[in-house]
């Protein structure tokens, strides 16, 4: 059968079903539960859906990070896993993957994302500092500023609006960070590109955007890194819609992207297919000296940074997986097929659909509730009553200040709720019962109830807050 590439058939000219590239070997149980029983769950959990236990969520789309289904040949990989202290033929094999897809000289494990920034951070960044990033993730939010230095979103203004299409929506706008880099010319320690953009839709950025950032990094002498998750989604949307790139080849479009870069942070709970780790890769051994001396410290040794000898294997095989068409056909028409079916019948959703998640605009969902009424929590609480559907609110609750009828209460720019799609974990008709769920709770969307804080920490306050609804 002829493969095709682009439109609406899938695997084959004219077959517009979408299958999953692999067959399933081991399964595990879905909790399926009454309405009653997810009403008491949802109560004894103060309506805070991290307070749940996973035990009683049929449909985890709480995150993409960590939940992926690992393949027969990572498996196979960890069993070969070498769990030597020093020199351990695992991290040798790790570094050839990681060296061989980001083409960087210094390869530094850790034991996830965040902690890639904290030391990168801590090694380049101090008090004064301004980083510019397309949009921080939270955790590298925190870390920039744990190192004191101003962390500053520099999105295209397409990708500040949930509503508004454009292929490449994670672009970074060259004239804000021109701006930036002409106001502060010796504070900018480095310049962050987050790819795929999560906080603004899971969207890809151009291969021209990074050309151009790196063009004006690289005149000012200033540090291009990249945050760099979901980077073979992003190669995906770069080979789809950038002319130019359809008959290239993924990790020859990744290659190219890291080209343009002096390093990465990575998180490989996404993309490197695996349930744990990260690394710093980087081409500045001085930079990389400092960031291991740290890492001894508070990681491990640098020959496995915090992970075991197997969990390097896992992701060695993992980062090349990731990268293959295949799968990655599947995954991105999958996500968007769940973003088409619920926005043809008028869900509003960040358009368009992202790589790794879908969100729903909870504001335009439940028009009949304010901002102040924590829309994103009662639609997000009632997806799982409905069907046992986890999502995460991210709107006032994560990113609003004070509380709602204060003085100081400031809701969120948006509020969204994300539906993060594990990889390889669910299949096609998962998905159709998760359309499914979302379109009932879209016909009775007036009958949705407003929330209110009933207790709240000061920060990170979406992890531990109650909420009662009204
Ligand atoms: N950068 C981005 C863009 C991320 O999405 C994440 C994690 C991190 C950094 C941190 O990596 O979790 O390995 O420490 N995102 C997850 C999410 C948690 O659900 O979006 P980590």
């Amino acid at each position: 059968m002829r493969a095709a590439r682009t439109g609406d058939t899938f695997w084959s000219v004219g077959v517009r079903t979408i299958i999953e590239p692999f067959r399933i070997k081991a399964v595990e149980p879905l909790a399926l539960t009454t309405r009653a029983q997810r009403e008491q769950y949802l109560r004894e959990a103060g309506y805070n859906l991290f307070n749940l236990s996973s035990s009683a969520v049929t449909i985890d789309l709480l995150t993409d990070s960590g939940t992926a289904a690992m393949s027969a040949a990572q498996w196979s990989a960890a069993l070969s896993g070498d769990e030597s202290y020093a020199g351990s033929a695992s991290y040798a094999r790790f570094e050839r993957a990681v060296k061989d897809i980001f083409g960087f000289a210094e390869v530094i494990p850790t034991h996830q994302g965040r902690a890639a920034e904290r030391i990168l951070f801590g090694v380049l960044c101090r008090e004064g500092h301004v980083v510019p990033n397309n949009t921080h993730f939270d955790t590298t939010r925190a870390n920039v500023e744990a190192s004191n230095a101003q962390a500053i979103d520099c999105v295209i203004a397409e990708g500040r609006d949930p509503a508004r299409y454009h292929p490449f929506k994670g672009n970074m706008d060259l004239v804000q960070l021109d701006g930036l880099i002409e106001k502060h010319p010796e504070q900018i320690p480095l310049v962050l590109l987050t790819i795929t953009n999560n906080s603004g839709g899971g969207q890809p950025v151009s291969m021209e955007n990074i050309r151009e950032v790196s063009r004006r990094c690289r005149e000012h002498g200033i540090p291009l890194i990249l945050d760099a998750c979901r980077f073979a989604e992003n190669a995906w949307f770069i080979r789809e819609r950038e002319h130019g790139y359809a008959e290239r080849d993924l990790v020859e479009i990744a290659r190219e992207m890291f080209s343009y870069a002096d390093g990465c942070t990575m998180s490989a709970k996404k993309d490197g297919l695996a349930n744990i780790g990260g690394f710093i890769a980087l081409n500045d051994s001085v930079v990389a000296r400092e960031a291991r001396n740290v890492l001894i410290m508070t990681e491990g040794f640098p020959t496995y940074g915090g992970l075991a000898g197997r969990d390097l294997d896992a992701i060695a095989v993992g980062l090349h997986e990731a990268l293959d068409p295949d799968y990655l056909r599947y995954r991105i028409t999958s996500t968007r097929y769940l973003g088409e079916r619920i926005s043809r019948e008028g869900v509003p959703i960040v358009q368009p659909p992202g790589g790794h998640a879908i969100y729903i605009d909870a504001r335009g969902f439940v028009e009949h509730l304010s901002p102040a009424d924590l829309p994103g929590q009662s639609l997000a609480c009632e997806l799982y009553l409905e069907g046992g559907i986890r999502s995460c609110e991210i709107g006032t609750v994560m990113f609003g200040s004070g509380l709602p009828g204060d003085d100081d209460f400031e809701p969120a720019e948006n509020d969204l709720v994300r539906l993060a799609i594990p990889r390889r974990v669910y299949t096609q008709s998962h998905i159709d019962y998760v359309v499914e769920v979302i379109l009932s709770v879209y016909e009775k969307r007036y009958q949705l109830r407003p929330y209110r804080f009933v207790s709240a920490p000061p920060v990170l306050r979406h992890f531990t807050a109650c909420f009662d609804p009204l």
